[in-house]
């Protein structure tokens, strides 16, 4: 898209739209990402956020908890080189297609190739998931989709057809988690979300994540890897987003989306518990859940990137709080800089509104 009306912004009409940078704020790129429905996702905190990174002096990055990838895309948006790292696959992919990718877009013919039907697909999907997720006819989708972008040659043009798929399962999923299954009647409120057909969001979402491609000039990277052996030596600066010991609940992102950790790998080596009503995984074990690890867990996060300027998000109903977090920082870094504001998660039941709402906090420990 080209800019149309440039009086403000005092560059050539000619300039991409995406490219458009206003005096001292966000890359509108940034703010264009496609949003996940994603437990913890920072996407509406991308302003504040980036106010915030604004003010460091860095030119390397990374982010090892990387979610939904819009806050390393964030960074790629402001000229950085980045690397985004997750524990899980499908959030991995995510970001290969959109922070790691630079070029490679999907066209007509990518699409045919991917949907065309196949003798040798499998029915896996439709079969395992009856009367769990989707409809017949989604399923079936599911099984011929994967099959044909398991075929694609190029990682990246995989990236993003795997991007376009996994927004579209959680457009499609009520309430966006795969905790819920069987009728879905009463979630039905008439959103167009929930009347497409997969096969119709997955066409829109490759639109979608194709229009997010684009190249900073830098070698970005995404890999798949617990935080713990993610390795970036001599990274000026690690954005970290750990999950957080909630006061009640739990914050497993596995219960919440085995659906598409499965779909990532089309289930390769992963082990369904068959007793389960929405046929999980595994959990994957990770010490920011539970109380008895989380502090050692900080601990030697900020161990380990010790050399790098340390960028923590962190909010006010979390375990643990503030100022234990503030003191372990303390122990690596001369100056810590808090910033706070308010914030309410749109993720969870009406029920857990209230819990939802929170100070959002970034601590930012130097030297
Ligand atoms: C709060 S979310 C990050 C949200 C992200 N910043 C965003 O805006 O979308 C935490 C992420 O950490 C990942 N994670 C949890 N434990 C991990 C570990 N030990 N190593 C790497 N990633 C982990 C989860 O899969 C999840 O995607």
């Amino acid at each position: 898209m080209l800019l149309r009306d440039s009086h403000d912004l005092a560059v050539p009409p000619s300039t991409p739209v995406e490219d458009v940078v206003p005096a001292g704020g966000v890359p509108l790129r940034a703010l264009a990402y496609p949003e996940l429905r994603y437990m913890g996702s920072k996407h509406r905190l991308i302003p504040w956020i980036h106010d915030v990174l604004s003010t460091l002096d860095f030119e390397t990055a990374l982010d090892p908890f990387c979610g939904t990838g819009c806050v390393a895309y964030l960074m790629k948006a402001m000229g950085r080189q980045v690397t985004a790292c997750d524990f899980l696959g499908f959030t991995t992919l995510v970001a290969q297609a959109t922070v790691a990718n630079a070029t490679r877009t999907l066209d007509g013919a990518d699409v045919d190739a991917i949907l065309s039907p196949r003798a040798d697909a499998d029915d896996f999907i439709a079969r395992t998931f009856d009367g769990v997720f989707f409809t017949a006819d989604d399923r079936v989708f599911l099984d011929r989709a994967s099959a044909g972008l398991r075929r694609l040659d190029d990682p990246d043009a995989r990236a993003v057809a795997y991007a376009a798929l996994f927004r579209s399962c959680l457009k499609k999923q009520p309430r966006g988690v795969f905790t819920v299954s069987g009728d879905l009647a009463r979630y039905d409120d008439g959103r167009r979300d929930l009347r497409l057909s997969l096969e119709e969001h997955f066409r829109e979402q490759v639109a979608v994540f194709n229009a997010a491609v684009f190249d900073n000039g830098r070698a970005n990277r995404a890999f798949q890897a617990d935080v713990f052996e993610t390795d970036a030596p001599g990274v000026d600066l690690v954005y970290l987003d750990p999950p957080y010991v909630p006061r009640s609940d739990d914050n497993c992102y596995v219960k919440r989306y085995h659906f598409l950790e499965g779909l990532s790998c089309y289930w390769e080596d992963l082990e369904i518990m068959q007793d389960t009503k929405v046929k999980k995984i595994e959990k994957r074990f990770t010490p920011f859940s539970y109380r008895r690890t989380a502090v050692d867990a900080f601990e030697r996060l900020f161990a380990r990137f010790a050399k790098s300027t340390i960028v923590l998000s962190y909010s006010s109903n979390g375990y643990p709080d503030l100022a234990i977090l503030e003191g372990l920082l303390r122990r690596r870094k001369r100056r810590i800089d808090l910033f706070e504001r308010q914030h309410r998660y749109n993720f969870g039941t009406h029920a857990s509104v209230e819990r939802a709402r929170v100070t959002e906090y970034i601590l930012v420990g130097r030297g």
